[in-house]
């Protein structure tokens, strides 16, 4: 493609010395001499990367560049903002998280709560879990004759999305009719295959393609992500551009030189070498809590394999975690930092956050909080994050700071496309296939069963005979 590397300069730094031996020991950072050793097999999987994605494989990394789909995206979001009053996305893991992050990260927190002028699109819903409680609230609290509604699912045929679907749809065709109710639904999927692919040609509903050979956890940056973020005003544009740039600043093979190899390599070594089998991500902004969210999906999922691509049993996986700064320095720090020493720890800092709030005030005869007197919060937060990078450095807990210098689009562009990166040279460097998730399918099928799906009466059966209770293990209430 002609803009594969032609992108602006990447803005985003990274900071690893305090996950360095260096800085908390040979039994706990890692090593130059480790980074030297794995620094050939990066180039090599690096290259093949290259190699794959030359010969048609490795699709997401051209998400970036599908600006005529950003095009269509943008036009069709804001006759929606015209539009609708309310905006409803059913969707699952990879069909949902990464527009909550973007959603999260770019818009007003408080978006719905603004006037329909503030807001300047429709209010935010978010069915994922099919939890009756959570749907019945939704549909009495959204305008069902102004809402659109976007079901997203890659296969077609995930059972939470469709029950939320079937749901939602049921009630919109109460309150409008039929007619009405299929314009008011948009369908993300497969561009050719799956139950909800043949539901949207047969209803005409208007759709939007998933695309094929991308799993759902790196779709962020396909319409999955790109169309409920447009409806809430996001610059989508900005978000792949962003991404392009780390595109861009991650094709050299050089593992010192590549961010997302640099991650791959601390993170993956910290796991195999150093016993560090959790990977916490916390960032110190509200608003990148839900990338914390989404990160944490790509990582458990690409990288929590049983068999390893030689089909020998493995078990690998570093468990991720999501915490936030500064709140959970009042929750998890204290495990993190003297609790067992199994954790390799992500700060992200934010150089310049999008309000200021300074105190003018402190009440005079209260000289402990002098301190405080002209102080500006994002300050505080900052010195938070570098206090506690110190703290867990001095504790001999490796811990590395990715910077940001603000939160925009294109900074979240480049975020996405660094883990994503990230998460599949993780996979090389464990030598599992990162794309997949053979470990869910069991609980999927069982499901399926267990609600009377066709084709699933045998292992429904098989079910049925092993979940009964056994009294020898059961608390009963009298
Ligand atoms: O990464 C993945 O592929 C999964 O997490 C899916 O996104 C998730 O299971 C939802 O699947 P679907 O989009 O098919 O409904």
């Amino acid at each position: 493609m002609s803009d594969y590397f032609d992108a602006g300069a990447s803005r985003l730094t990274i900071d690893y010395r305090n996950a360095m031996a260096e800085a908390v020991g040979v039994a706990n950072g890692v090593s130059d001499a480790m980074l030297d050793e794995l620094a050939p097999v990066v180039a090599e999987q690096h290259d093949r990367l290259v190699a794959e994605h030359d010969a048609g494989e490795q699709r997401w990394m051209d998400l970036p560049s599908d600006t005529a789909l950003a095009d269509d995206i943008d036009a069709f979001a804001s006759e929606t903002r015209a539009q609708y009053q309310d905006f409803i996305l059913i969707g699952i893991g990879g069909s949902s998280l990464g527009a909550i992050a973007t959603i999260q990260a770019l818009a007003n927190p408080f978006r719905n709560l603004q006037s329909p002028a503030a807001r300047g699109g429709p209010r935010f819903f978010v069915l994922d879990n099919p939890d009756p409680e959570k749907v019945a609230a939704t549909l009495a609290t959204v305008d069902l004759s102004s809402t659109l509604v976007n079901v997203v699912t890659k296969s077609g045929q995930t059972a939470e999305t469709m029950a939320n679907f079937l749901a939602v749809r049921q009630a919109l065709e109460a309150a409008i009719g039929p007619e009405r109710a299929r314009k008011q639904i948009v369908a993300t999927t497969d561009p050719s295959e799956g139950l909800l692919r043949a539901l949207a040609d047969q209803e005409g509903y208007r759709t939007f393609p998933v695309p094929p050979g991308v799993d759902g956890r790196m779709t962020v940056l396909s319409a999955v992500g790109l169309l409920p973020a447009a409806v809430c005003g996001c610059d989508i544009k900005g978000l792949l551009a962003g991404a392009r740039s780390m595109r861009t600043r991650t094709s050299t093979g050089d593992v010192r030189k590549n961010p997302a190899y640099l991650l791959a390599a601390l993170c993956i070594l910290a796991d195999t070498r150093l016993g560090k089998s959790i990977l916490v991500t916390m960032p110190y902004a509200d608003a990148l809590f839900g990338l914390a969210d989404w990160f944490r999906q790509l990582w458990a999922e690409s990288l929590g394999k049983r068999l390893s691509l030689d089909n020998e049993v493995v078990f690998t996986g570093q468990t991720p975690i999501k915490a936030l700064g500064a709140i959970d320095q009042h929750s998890q720090i204290q495990l993190y930092t003297e609790g067992p020493n199994d954790k390799l720890i992500s700060l992200i800092a934010v150089g310049q956050y999008r309000a200021s709030v300074t105190i003018e005030d402190v009440p005079a005869g209260v000289s402990e909080l002098d301190y405080l007197q002209g102080a500006e919060l994002g300050q505080l937060l900052q010195r938070e994050q570098l206090a506690t990078a110190w703290a867990l450095t001095e504790a001999r807990r490796p811990n590395f700071t990715i910077g940001v210098p603000t939160i925009d689009a294109a900074i979240l562009g480049e975020l996405f496309y660094l883990y994503e990166l990230q998460t599949v040279m993780g996979g090389a460097l464990l030598n599992v296939n990162p794309f997949g998730q053979p470990g869910v399918e069991a609980g999927k099928n069982a499901t399926y069963a267990l609600m009377g799906r066709r084709g699933y009466e045998t292992l429904r059966d098989e079910l049925l005979a092993t979940t009964g209770s056994d009294d020898r293990y059961r608390v009963a209430l009298n």
